[in-house]
């Protein structure tokens, strides 16, 4: 593999062992030095078009823990705003030689479009409404390493939906691993058409909360005019929204998920945060060593050696 834009380029078999990878590169953090030598002598460039907090940061943690040199590019300085192109933008950083470009864009087909402009492998950190197949892939890493396998597993996306680019990596990939997804939203946050989407949809919460091993909750998208699709945020909550009376209907060993930044109060009540079940923290973790996968995958040279050792 090299540049990974969308779920779609990953076999489920790729997928398994894109997890597999992501555990062996979880052992390397639990040692006194976090930091392995494969990817030395590359270099990474974060192209965030898009603000973040998390995945920017993971993505720069993971890519030094390889010993990668690591560039950050932040639109906000750079001479987008004096009217560049984003080709020319991209073209100028390829010029200086870089291995790999990881981006974030606003657009849906950013990244599938840089990467007809440069020989870097291109990684997707999110574009649009499109894709983020990695928060795809550390959701999934989670599933598995609280519950096992997705195989059989009934996991719900409650939420805006339509404008989510976490959902609609995370239903293919889910998905591809065997689990059974469902759709819990108002229609005014699904898609118009669902033609080809492997899910089954929900109108009510109540209706399978008791039923479900994961209930992935994702974000009213304020900034993507999500809030304008359904009455108020408190009847919101009051439909969709995770509340401690919910919670004590969902299995003892169902998980709570949610891709973050959390609107609390919203999509999950404060008191929630803190059930047992709820992994936010856990997947967050799981980011890195996801990433590094990613990236070892796309530039490195080719079998992860688990002995080795930072140098
Ligand atoms: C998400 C994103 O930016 O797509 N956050 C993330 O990467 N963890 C989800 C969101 O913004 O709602």
């Amino acid at each position: 593999m090299r540049s990974l834009i969308s779920i779609e380029d990953l076999t489920a078999s790729q997928l398994t062992e894109m997890l597999d990878l992501a555990a062996n590169f979880a052992e390397v953090q639990q040692r006194e030095v976090p930091k392995v030598p494969a990817l030395r002598g590359k270099t990474v460039v974060l192209a965030f078009f898009e603000d973040s907090t998390r995945t920017r940061i993971s993505f720069d943690l993971a890519a030094r823990r390889l010993s990668a040199d690591v560039v950050n590019f932040s639109v906000g300085q750079s001479s987008a705003t004096k009217g560049e192109s984003l080709r020319d933008t991209i073209e100028t950083i390829s010029a200086m030689g870089v291995d790999a470009i990881v981006i974030r864009h606003a657009s849906s087909g950013a990244p599938q479009q840089i990467s007809q402009w440069t020989d870097s492998a291109v990684i997707n950190a999110g574009d649009g409404w499109h894709q983020h197949p990695t928060q795809a892939l550390l959701d999934a890493y989670t599933i598995r390493e609280r519950l096992g396998t997705l195989a059989g597993k009934r996991i719900a996306f409650c939420g805006d939906v339509n404008h989510s680019r976490v959902a609609r990596s995370g239903i293919q990939a889910f998905a591809a691993l065997g689990a059974n997804v469902v759709l819990v939203a108002p229609r005014t946050l699904l898609p118009a058409s669902l033609e080809g989407w492997p899910v089954e949809v929900v109108e009510s919460l109540d209706d399978v909360i008791s039923e479900l091993d994961v209930a992935y909750f994702l974000r009213i998208q304020k900034e993507r005019n999500g809030q304008a699709l359904f009455p108020s945020l408190r009847e919101y909550r009051q439909r969709f929204g995770l509340t401690a009376q919910r919670a004590a209907r969902l299995k003892p060993d169902a998980l709570i998920m949610h891709p973050g930044p959390m609107n609390r109060g919203v999509e999950i009540d404060p008191e929630v945060i803190d059930d047992p079940r709820a992994v936010v923290l856990d997947q967050v973790a799981a980011g890195i060593p996801v990433r590094m996968a990613v990236l070892f995958s796309a530039i490195g040279p080719g079998q992860f050696d688990g002995q080795d050792r930072a140098a």
